[in-house]
């Protein structure tokens, strides 16, 4: 049987008492990954980075023998996974550096993992840019130095500054355009108005700081004074290819500049939001084409890092419904999924398991 690994913190780890006392039954998450694993032919595992003994080609792993998970959970010895899915929690300093050092140790040895490193904020404005997805990207470029800032500020009234590392709205800007070469410069809900030389100094202040995408800012459609954005969740599947798993409207908090639920923001469901656009005389494109938007980029990424498997991508729409991609999260935070998005994510992992190991080893990770 074809091995799927997956690497975790959720499931108790080597010598706890979940172990000794043999009842031990996890969350509905993993069971879900462990009987669509075999729906798909798969034993998956579940083990730590201290788990692997790679000195003996080895894993201490849990498994279940059930085909629902709902019992006869137990750890044990097994060999290598044929296929590596890494899930470590993001801390505040981001990934644990033993996972992503064992996720690279894998890929060493061949086995195919899942969801290599990935690129920041300006990295994925410049490859996008030359690609497809154009036409759903804001203009933007890495802001080097000031001028790369006043550049675009000159071309649009409105700009965002992002920090290319950044997540959850924090560290974002909104620069607005205002006579007597004034500008407004907001951040959350603050808002200050600044003189020419006294905003040199801050975005020079800032750019020393931080390394920062610079964006033409975009008017999205507001409900009142809340913006709303979408989280589209785009995975691929047994077939290798790009699926939409279920899209999420959001909406920022009061006057806010980012609909980040992290910063305020909170989330809808796609049938009330558009029932309620249908009801404002504006109503919102299909779905499916939020959807489409997203998967090119799915499609154009793939290209670049043959194992992405999925992505969480902020679609956005203008005031003339245009569509737009703001964001692509390589590990996008379950809090947006609703059950039946979380079960379809479930299915297409596992599934997508399936292809990479059949595709066996190879020079597939970067
Ligand atoms: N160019 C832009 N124009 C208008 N609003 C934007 C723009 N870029 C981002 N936003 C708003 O800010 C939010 C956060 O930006 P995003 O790029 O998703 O960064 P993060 O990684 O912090 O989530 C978006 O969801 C959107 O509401
Ligand atoms: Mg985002």
């Amino acid at each position: 049987m074809t091995r799927f690994g997956i690497m975790q913190l959720a499931l108790p780890a080597r010598g706890s008492g979940a172990e000794r006392s043999g009842t031990y039954v996890p969350d509905r998450i993993w069971r879900g990954f462990h009987s669509d694993g075999r729906k798909h032919g798969l034993q998956v595992l579940f083990f730590r980075v201290e788990d692997v003994d790679f000195a003996r080609g080895r894993v201490h792993a849990w498994t279940s023998s059930s085909p629902d998970g709902r019992s006869g959970w137990r750890r044990g010895w097994h060999p290598l996974p044929h296929v590596l899915y890494e899930n470590y929690p993001i801390g505040p300093k981001g990934k644990s550096r033993r996972a992503v050092g064992m996720k690279r140790a894998f890929a060493r040895l061949g086995i195919p993992v899942f969801n290599p490193s990935f690129f920041n904020k300006a990295e994925l404005q410049r490859l996008l840019s030359a690609s497809e997805v154009r036409r759903f990207l804001p203009a933007g470029k890495a802001a080097r130095s000031v001028s790369d800032v006043t550049g675009l500020l000159r071309r649009h009234r409105s700009v965002y500054l992002k920090p290319v590392n950044g997540t959850q709205g924090r560290g974002i800007l909104e620069l607005k355009r205002r006579s007597h070469g004034r500008v407004k410069v907001k951040s959350g809900k603050r808002a200050d108005r600044v003189g020419r030389k006294e905003f040199i100094r801050i975005m020079s202040r800032l750019l020393r700081r931080e390394r920062y995408l610079v964006q033409e800012g975009l008017s999205l459609r507001k409900k009142g004074r809340h913006k709303i954005d979408f989280r589209v969740i785009v995975h691929r599947g047994a077939d290798g290819r790009w699926h939409s798993a279920g899209i999420r409207p959001k909406l920022g908090g009061s006057g806010s500049i980012v609909t980040n639920i992290h910063a305020g923001g909170s989330k809808t469901t796609w049938t009330r939001l558009s029932a309620w656009a249908r009801r404002s005389g504006r109503p919102l494109p299909s779905a499916r084409r939020l959807e489409e938007a997203a998967l090119v980029a799915g499609r154009v990424l793939t290209r670049f890092r043959p194992t992405l498997s999925h992505l969480g991508i902020d679609v956005a729409l203008d005031r003339r419904n245009r569509i737009f991609l703001l964001d692509f999260n390589p590990v996008p935070g379950r809090g947006l999924l609703t059950p039946s998005m979380m079960k379809r994510v479930t299915y297409l992992t596992t599934g997508f398991a399936k292809y990479l190991a059949s595709r066996g080893a190879s020079a597939r990770n970067r």
